[in-house]
């Protein structure tokens, strides 16, 4: 039997398993050029016609229906005794003999019960419960580019990782169980294939906070919701590790002295940020909570910055800004609404009817409508994840070009967007201070001073974050240079491969 590290990421997720000398990395993603790392977003759909409502639905609409024939029973009784003469009423007890007969056909009612039900019907109206439980599931680039081909074939769940700590009712916390473990059994199995060998246990990341504003409730559900869908994906064993801790013994592994050292994982969904005594002599150690000497971590990642870069540098070319009639400017909220791919009740507030109405109503009442003409198609055409992909592609763009010229053409034809490096910068102000804060909270933790700083996680990649965080504010840290998307899933594979043979 085998164990793996899974690092189940906001943004991408990979799975590693360590021999005890190598990492191995399992390809998940065979249409990527990095094919060991996969989206972490899921598409749900399908191919044909969607499925039945449930039984409780069909039924009560039988009930409904056969209230109306009983009045209408009813109605042909009252008739037949009004009736002037016999042959009158011959037709109102015969109508009465049809209705009673069709009043009793119960599969001829359920048939007529479901085509109503059917005929308005599309995916948006199904409940995530029912997508998980007969949907069809496309993960990473297959499942996007099927969601961008054929939309309303199904519903994209951006980042289900984001809605674990979230307030969900009970259907909605089944389905992604049910959701989750789907993505886990499809790395177990990629990962046994791939291996060679059975894989039973998995040590999967976590932030040191999810995504959400419930606090240890949260965190809790978050950890319940993860346990139960490994479990289902036929993980036997499964742990959990912060992944700044993660990524700590990965580091370790390449120190020739104890080290105290800071790390800051900025993702996509979390910024998590530890400080740890590490020490060449302890890499094979399975309980090294006594060295952690601070931990901090929030809902600050990549996604706040696209979403950020969104409202500064798009939305004014989308009518954000334009003056109503009464001297008011449209309001801001129908921008930061647009961009709530992470919150399910706001995003559907947002797709809903009554929201494109008031749109359209503002339209009626502004300048240059033709702005807010773009705002309605992203809210008609449910475009908003599309949209939050654009502009995190051109804030991974702007870390390697001074400016660049974003397409936009799903929203109107030749609807382009120019950004360069300072927009960014400037968009990213106010979430660098909140990342900066989160780095003091956890020195200001630690009883001891950091003497190396390893700064990973996909945001590390932006010379912004990295000219901050190293060149001003922890200045005097030497950095310790890794990889800034391997490091904590390598992590958690070695604390699987300890796990496993204790
Ligand atoms: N070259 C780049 N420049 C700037 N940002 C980048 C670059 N490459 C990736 N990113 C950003 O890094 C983030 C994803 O990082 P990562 O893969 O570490 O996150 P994750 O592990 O999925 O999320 P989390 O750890 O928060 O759950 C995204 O916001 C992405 O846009
Ligand atoms: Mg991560």
């Amino acid at each position: 039997m085998a164990a793996i590290g899974i690092d189940y990421g906001t943004s991408n997720s990979e799975a590693v398993y360590f021999d005890g000398q190598q990492h191995h990395f399992i390809k998940l993603d065979p249409l990527q050029d990095q094919s060991n790392k996969i989206r972490s977003s899921v598409f749900i759909y399908y191919e044909d016609d969607l499925p039945l409502p449930p039984t409780e639905v069909i039924e009560n609409k039988v009930l409904h229906i056969q209230r109306a024939i009983t009045d209408q029973i009813e109605k042909a009784k009252q008739s037949y005794y009004e009736a002037q003469d016999p042959r009158e009423q011959r037709i109102y007890s015969d109508k009465i003999d049809d209705l009673r007969a069709e009043l009793h056909n119960k599969p001829a009612l359920q048939r007529r019960a479901i085509q109503i039900l059917l005929k308005d019907l599309t995916v948006q109206d199904l409940s995530l419960q029912q997508l998980v439980e007969t949907g069809k599931f496309a993960f990473g680039e297959e499942g996007f580019k099927r969601y961008l081909k054929t939309p309303e074939k199904g519903r994209l769940i951006y980042s289900p990782k984001n809605f674990l700590g979230a307030s969900l009712v009970a259907g909605q916390q089944q389905a992604f169980v049910g959701m989750i473990a789907k993505q886990l059994e499809y790395f177990r199995i990629s990962a046994q294939n791939q291996l060679n060998l059975p894989v039973d246990t998995a040590v999967i990341g976590r932030p040191v906070k999810f995504h959400g504003t419930r606090g240890d409730a949260g965190n809790n559900q978050a950890i319940d919701i993860m346990t139960r869908a490994a479990q289902m994906a036929g993980f036997s064993q499964v742990q959990f590790l912060e992944e700044p801790i993660a990524a700590a013994y990965k580091i370790e592994r390449s120190l020739d002295k104890d080290t105290n050292v800071l790390v800051v994982d900025i993702g996509g969904g979390t910024t998590d940020i530890c400080c740890i005594k590490l020490s060449p002599q302890k890499v094979s150690n399975l309980d090294r909570q006594q060295d952690v000497l601070s931990v901090t971590g929030t809902r600050l990642g990549g996604m706040e910055c696209d979403k950020n870069l969104i409202v500064k540098s798009i939305a004014p070319t989308m009518g954000q800004g334009l003056q109503m009639q009464n001297g008011l400017p449209v309001p801001p909220t129908y921008f930061t609404d647009m961009c709530a791919v992470d919150n399910i009740p706001k995003l559907n507030q947002f797709f809903s009817e009554e929201y494109g109405l008031e749109i359209a109503q503002t339209m009626s009442i502004v300048k240059e409508p033709k702005l807010l003409q773009r705002l309605l198609v992203v809210q008609e055409e449910k475009l908003s994840a599309r949209l939050v992909n654009s502009s995190r592609l051109a804030k991974e763009l702007l870390s390697s070009k001074n400016a660049i010229i974003l397409p936009l053409h799903y929203i109107e034809a030749e609807y382009e967007v120019s950004i360069n490096n300072d927009d960014l910068n400037r968009s990213m102000q106010s979430w660098l201070r909140r990342v900066k804060r989160l780095v003091s909270e956890c020195l200001e933790k630690s009883s001891q001073p950091p003497e190396l700083l390893f700064i990973t996680g996909g945001m590390s990649l932006s010379p912004i974050v990295k000219k901050e965080l190293q060149e001003v504010m922890l200045s005097d840290l030497p950095v310790i240079e890794g990889d800034a998307f391997n490091s904590v899933c390598e992590g958690l594979a070695i604390r699987a491969f300890n796990l496993d043979n204790r």
